[in-house]
């Protein structure tokens, strides 16, 4: 996983539940790091695993739930490294369709040793997108943050169905439809 993941991770945590948690939860999660990160620096995802772990017990908010708030946290790091990938795209639906195969490549490229998730477009229409997310790492609610916000900053409101097709959320089907 990038250094850029845990690098923002930490300024999340800090900004949000503050300086003390941050420190507590590096100084009780068994970190190779040591909890120093560069964010061109590559480390094992159970690191971020073990900070989630500690952050959630610290704080009593859920993993997943903890995922999906740093989605969110994240689209705006995007948006302010990569505005170009935002204009670049018109519509949400064509920028959620070109992840796998535009997107992701071009980060591969920029980060390398970016350990990224599979994205298959099952349908696509001008209001309705289907795609297939796949990743070991089970990281959906962070896919589902990042897929609202593209949603939002296209001000588009739109229905989103999540179905798990694994339980531990390896193996997820999105289905977005814009009725407005
Ligand atoms: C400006 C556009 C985007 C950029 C530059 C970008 C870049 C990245 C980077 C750097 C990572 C971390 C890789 C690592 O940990 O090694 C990542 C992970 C991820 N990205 Fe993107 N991304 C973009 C858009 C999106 C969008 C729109 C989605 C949602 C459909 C998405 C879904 C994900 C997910 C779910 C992960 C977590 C890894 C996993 O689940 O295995 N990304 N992306």
């Amino acid at each position: 996983m990038k250094g850029i993941v845990f690098t923002e991770f930490l300024e999340m945590v800090e900004s949000r539940f503050g300086l003390e948690i941050a420190d507590h939860i590096i100084e009780n999660s068994e970190l190779e790091s040591g909890g120093v990160y560069t964010a061109v620096g590559i480390y094992d995802f159970s690191e971020m695993l073990s900070l989630l772990g500690n952050l959630s017990k610290e704080v009593e908010i859920p993993v997943n739930d903890l995922i999906y708030e740093y989605g969110n946290y994240f689209f705006y790091v995007l948006t302010k490294h990569h505005p170009d990938i935002f204009n670049y795209y018109k519509d949400p639906i064509s920028l959620l369709a070109s992840v796998e195969d535009h997107i992701h490549v071009h980060v591969r490229k920029i980060y390398p040793g970016a350990e990224l998730p599979s994205f298959e477009v099952l349908e696509k229409t001008d209001e309705k997108i289907v795609m297939l997310y796949s990743s070991e790492r089970g990281m959906y609610r962070f896919a589902q943050a990042l897929m609202e916000k593209t949603f939002e900053h296209y001000h588009r409101n739109p229905q989103i169905e999540i179905e798990k097709i694994k339980e531990n959320g390896t193996l997820v089907r999105f289905t977005a439809v814009i009725n407005e």
